[in-house]
């Protein structure tokens, strides 16, 4: 069996769909044909991690802005879409501090066992007190700035992005990385 790691075919979707939301019209398909990607994603099957970093890299290339400002504007981008995919697993009654508590054991657990496909990272969420959470991402993809912007795009859903602060504590480009996510 192949176990490079792969990434699921809905983020593969919703860069692409990132990309036509904000930049120019062909933008898409300039990257698919500057990193060499096939640019063909199904929502039920997943890809080579190398694809989704040669067309960040190519992104990053094209508009000069770094592959981890892409990654965090683009994890941003997507929550509205996750919360749409997976809403009926969030309570009513949650906002920032409790999705992210309750992320790694609710709603990542649910696309693991929903979608035998998607394989989404380990996040250990610690809740030091109640201004303070410090989530450990566990990927081999070692995408913690896409984290980082989920975090924000979720902040932001709730109308809470001024009342957070987040940020890497460690090295952002290792497999595991602590990530500080502090409540004003
Ligand atoms: C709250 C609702 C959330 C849902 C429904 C959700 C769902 C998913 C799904 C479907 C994937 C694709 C997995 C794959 O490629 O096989 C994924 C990946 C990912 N998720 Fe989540 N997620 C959520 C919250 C979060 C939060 C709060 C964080 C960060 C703290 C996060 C960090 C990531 C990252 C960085 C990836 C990319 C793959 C990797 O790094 O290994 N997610 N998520």
């Amino acid at each position: 069996m192949d176990e490079s790691p792969k990434v699921h075919g809905s983020i593969f979707f919703l860069l692409k769909k990132y990309i036509n939301a904000k930049f120019a019209a062909g933008t898409w398909d300039n990257l698919i044909k500057l990193s060499g990607a096939t640019g063909e994603y199904e929502l039920t099957h997943n890809y080579p991690l190398h694809e989704i970093g040669s067309i960040v890299a190519a992104a990053s290339q094209l508009t000069g802005i770094s592959p981890h400002e892409i990654q965090e504007r683009f994890g941003q981008y997507l929550v509205p879409d996750l919360f749409k995919l997976y809403g009926e697993f969030l309570r009513p009654e949650w906002k920032t501090f409790d999705v992210l508590m309750f992320t790694e054991s609710v709603m990542h657990g649910a696309v693991r066992r929903l979608n035998s496909t998607a394989n989404p990272p380990v996040l250990n969420v610690t809740k030091v007190n109640s201004k303070l959470l410090i989530i450990d991402y566990y990927s081999q993809r070692k995408m913690s700035a896409l984290a980082i912007g989920i975090i924000k795009g979720i902040a932001k859903h709730f109308g809470e992005s001024k009342l957070i602060n987040v940020k890497p504590i460690s090295d952002p480009d290792a497999e595991r990385v602590q990530i500080r996510v502090e409540f004003f």
